[in-house]
C-alpha cells in the first residue's frame, strides 16, 4: 500500500503489484468503481510488455473473476 487517504467517508488506498494478487486479497463486494486498462495485446510490447493474444483470454480471465467478485452489485466497471 503507497498512499492511505481519507476524505470523509470515502477512503482511498493506492497498491503497487500484480492485480491479480492484491485483489485476492480485498473482500468480496468492497469496491464501487474499478476502472482499468489493461495490456494491449502485444500491440505495444516495447512501452508495457505484453500478453500474446493466443494467451490473452486465459491471461484475462481469472483477472476478470477477481474484479467481479471484489464489485459492489451497485459497482461501475469501466
Ligand atoms: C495499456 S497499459 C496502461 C497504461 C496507463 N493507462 C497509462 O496511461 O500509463 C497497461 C498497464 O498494465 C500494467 N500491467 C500489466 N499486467 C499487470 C498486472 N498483472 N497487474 C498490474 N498491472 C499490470 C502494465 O505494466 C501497463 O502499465
Amino acid at each position: 500500500m503507497l498512499v492511505p487517504e481519507s476524505h470523509g467517508s470515502i477512503q482511498t488506498e493506492i497498491f503497487e503489484g500484480n492485480c491479480l494478487t492484491i485483489l485476492k486479497g480485498i473482500q468480496d463486494e468492497s469496491i464501487d468503481l474499478i476502472m482499468t486498462s489493461p495490456p494491449y495485446a502485444d500491440k505495444r510490447a516495447k512501452t508495457y510488455g505484453g500478453i500474446k493474444p493466443e494467451n490473452y483470454v486465459d491471461w484475462f480471465i481469472p483477472i476478470a473473476n477477481e474484479l467481479k467478485r471484489v464489485l459492489c452489485p451497485s459497482g461501475t466497471f469501466i
